[in-house]
């Protein structure tokens, strides 16, 4: 098989970037100011890293990271501006991660917009706040699930990004989503947004393109391989 290699080191190297970045699910991450304005930042730039489950008398312990723009830079006819996100992380590092049924595709691209610095989100797309019981930040009452999170370590990645590991403290569930989850898939069962691409359309102008995974597709591991006991099992067996 003839493959493509890019030297991603060589700034004359440009790949689709999408062969590195996969559809992500979408979310929003809602922060305060020290004054306790809201922000709503949609994100893709993350996900859970860490899940351990309760064991041993140790509650468990989740991990969530994302990345947001800290640098204002020109981009073809943008301009590229800090995220208003991170300057509230800067002043009350918390945050509510909520993820993105696809009814509210159309609110994910309303928050998404350059609005200033102080107007809320929220108040511009329709959402209501739900208040939360250990962060200062809102999570969003028309999204399912809310993350409560507290970030504990900023890394600045290169010139444009800063990553924030963050850890999930509380999360709220709507009940009526617990009592539809009888197959366990959890966040799938909102119909969550993912974010697909961001690419010309045909009166090219540039889109961001979501997509949903249809739940009749869903594939588990063939049961004649692997280990028959457990999903990973130990060496003997
Ligand atoms: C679905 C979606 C995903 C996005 N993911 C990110 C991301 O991971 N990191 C980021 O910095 N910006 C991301 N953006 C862009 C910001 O959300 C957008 O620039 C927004 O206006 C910034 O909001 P803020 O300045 O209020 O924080 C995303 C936008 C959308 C619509």
């Amino acid at each position: 098989m003839k493959k493509r290699y890019y030297d991603l080191e060589n700034p004359e190297s440009w790949p689709n970037y999408r062969w590195i970045q996969p559809p992500q699910i979408a979310y929003f991450v809602t922060t305060v100011d020290n004054a306790g304005n809201h922000n709503v930042t949609p994100v893709t730039l993350g996900t859970c890293i860490g899940a351990s489950l309760p064991r041993n008398d140790k509650p468990g312990e989740y991990y969530s990271s994302f990345s947001l723009g800290h640098a204002n830079l020109p981009d073809g006819g943008n301009v590229l501006e800090v995220r208003h996100g991170f300057y509230n992380l800067e002043e009350v590092p918390e945050c509510v991660i909520s993820f993105i049924p696809a009814t509210l595709m159309r609110h994910s691209t309303l928050t998404g917009l350059p609005i200033p610095r102080g107007i809320s989100e929220m108040d511009v797309a329709g959402l209501t706040p739900l208040p939360s019981r250990k962060v200062c930040p809102s999570g969003i009452a028309e999204c399912p699930i809310n993350l409560e999170a507290a970030a504990f370590q900023t890394t600045r990645l290169g010139y444009y990004y800063t990553h924030y590991l963050c850890k999930v403290i509380a999360v709220s569930v709507d009940e009526d989503l617990m009592a539809k989850d009888q197959s366990g898939l959890g966040s799938l069962e909102i119909d969550p947004l993912f974010e697909v691409n961001i690419q010309r359309n045909s009166n090219d102008q540039i889109r961001l393109y979501y997509g949903q995974i249809n739940r009749n597709k869903i594939t588990r591991t063939a049961d004649d391989i692997g280990c028959l006991k457990d999903w990973i099992g130990r060496f003997e067996q």
